[in-house]
């Protein structure tokens, strides 16, 4: 799947122009993006990252990481998903950094997601559904997403969120109202945020292959 993750990920360069603040996000597919968005990286101003490791990427490759607030509307978010439905609606934070991810993908104008074919489903929930949580609210969001959901948390134990929080990956669901469903779960005390990219899903999704397909 990793070919398949890489042409994804080097067809995006497409969409990136002279002299842009880049919106990157986390994972292994926007890994293959980094590398080459390193290779043009004299052509661009410099990115905004999503995650600690992806900010260790884009440094190493000489590419200059700008603070979010410093940097402002962004044209272009560059991220992979978890899962993608086909209204471009997604499932996304198996990597933990689906907070600062939804940062940049709300602060900027085109959402350019990039996934292999296995990430496409007809309705997002078969990928358990993370949800960034403040530690202390753990057990009570637990509580009312079963309650709302009919879904099983499970808490990612041992895994801490660049912002210090902890994760809920919610089990079982089938998600026919995404939209519905990001802004219930919104609401519940102590969820930071929730994977479902819904209110803004992707606006162009790359499929990687030979060629890649351009949804
Ligand atoms: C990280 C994410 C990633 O985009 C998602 O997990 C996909 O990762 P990969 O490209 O490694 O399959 O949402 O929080």
């Amino acid at each position: 799947m990793s070919e398949a993750k890489r042409l994804a990920g080097e067809k995006a360069i497409d969409y990136v122009q002279d002299g842009m603040i880049v919106g990157v996000g986390t994972g292994s597919t926007v890994a293959y993006f980094i590398e080459a968005l390193g290779r043009i990286r004299d052509r661009i101003a410099g990115a905004v990252s999503s995650s600690e490791q992806s900010t260790a990427r884009l440094l190493a490759l000489g590419i200059e990481v700008l603070d979010a607030n410093a940097a402002g509307p962004l044209k272009l978010y560059v991220d992979g998903a978890d899962e993608c439905d086909p209204h471009k609606r997604l499932i996304k934070g198996g990597g933990a950094a689906l907070t600062r991810e939804k940062i940049i993908a709300e602060a900027s104008e085109t959402f350019v997601c990039i996934v292999d074919p296995a990430k496409q489903v007809p309705v997002l929930g078969r990928f358990p559904l993370p949800v960034e949580v403040i530690p202390m609210a753990r057990s009570l969001v637990a509580r009312r997403i079963l309650a709302l959901t009919g879904g099983q948390p499970v808490w990612r134990d041992g895994v801490v969120t660049d912002n210090g929080n902890w994760i809920l990956d919610v089990h079982n669901l089938s998600i026919a109202d995404p939209v519905g469903m990001e802004t219930e779960l919104n609401q519940i005390p102590g969820v930071v945020s929730v994977g479902l990219f819904a209110r803004r899903a992707a606006d162009i999704v790359i499929v990687g292959g030979e060629p890649p397909r351009v949804l």
